[in-house]
């Protein structure tokens, strides 16, 4: 069987808190698009499967022994999305893929800079450069939006070590929370940034986000 394609491919990113079911909507998605009969791939940032190089970053960032600044730490998201963006992303999407990324830009916009300490302005600048190629192909950026004691919950239940994230606590994860929330309400056009409580059981979260893709996809 042939696969389907759109021409230049595009992509689709899922984002939010640490615990919000970023992971458990993208494979839903993957499968749904997949179903559908079109070419798909799933991916994240940092630390792609697809890159090597990718997967050393990641665990240059998540490894707590190594001390980093918070300007380092940023060097190093963004040298990890332009090796992503450049090796995967892009010849990915000259071959006509629909890719489901999880986390992007605003991931750092909002953990650097909104509940971090780096100017989020210098931040945007910055991921403007990696990804002005394919940013016009990103359809839709769905944030799923979840309270500090959910996502605790969640994280508490399948992990040993809380990762560095979770250890900073309840107030950077709620300027976490709050960030995502500003990037959405202060978007500009061309909309694409949509929000989903993440709150419900994950098949209520999947209708929703089900509904938004068979409005904005327009893919049988
Ligand atoms: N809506 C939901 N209701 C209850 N549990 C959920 C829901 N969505 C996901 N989970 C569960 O919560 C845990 C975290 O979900 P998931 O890995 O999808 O989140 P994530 O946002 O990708 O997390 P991370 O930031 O760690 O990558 C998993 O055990 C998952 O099965
Ligand atoms: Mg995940």
């Amino acid at each position: 069987m042939t696969l389907k394609t759109i021409q230049g491919g595009l992509f689709i990113v899922v984002d939010g808190p640490d615990g919000s079911g970023k992971t458990t909507q993208a494979e839903l998605i993957r499968d749904y698009i997949s179903k559908k009969g079109y070419k798909v791939i799933q991916t994240i940032e940092p630390g792609s499967p697809h890159c090597p190089e990718c997967i050393e970053i990641r665990k240059w960032l998540q490894d707590p022994s190594i001390p980093k600044t918070h300007f380092q730490e940023l060097e190093k998201y963004l040298l990890d999305r332009s090796i992503h963006t450049k090796e995967f992303m892009e010849p990915k999407l000259e071959e006509d893929n629909i890719i489901i990324c999880g986390r992007w830009v605003h991931a750092t916009e909002v953990y650097q800079g909104y509940a971090g300490t780096i100017d989020i302005s210098y931040i945007q600048q910055e991921n403007r450069k990696i990804t002005k190629k394919i940013m016009p192909r990103l359809k839709l950026s769905i944030f799923y939006d979840v309270s500090y004691e959910t996502a605790m919950k969640r994280i508490r239940g399948e992990r040993e070590n809380l990762s560095w994230m979770e250890q900073k606590g309840k107030r950077f994860f709620k300027k976490v929370e709050e960030g995502y929330r500003f990037l959405y309400e202060n978007q500009k056009p061309p909309k694409r940034i949509y929000l989903i409580d993440g709150e419900p059981p994950a098949e209520k979260v999947w209708e929703k986000t089900r509904s938004l893709l068979e409005e904005k996809l327009k893919i049988s």
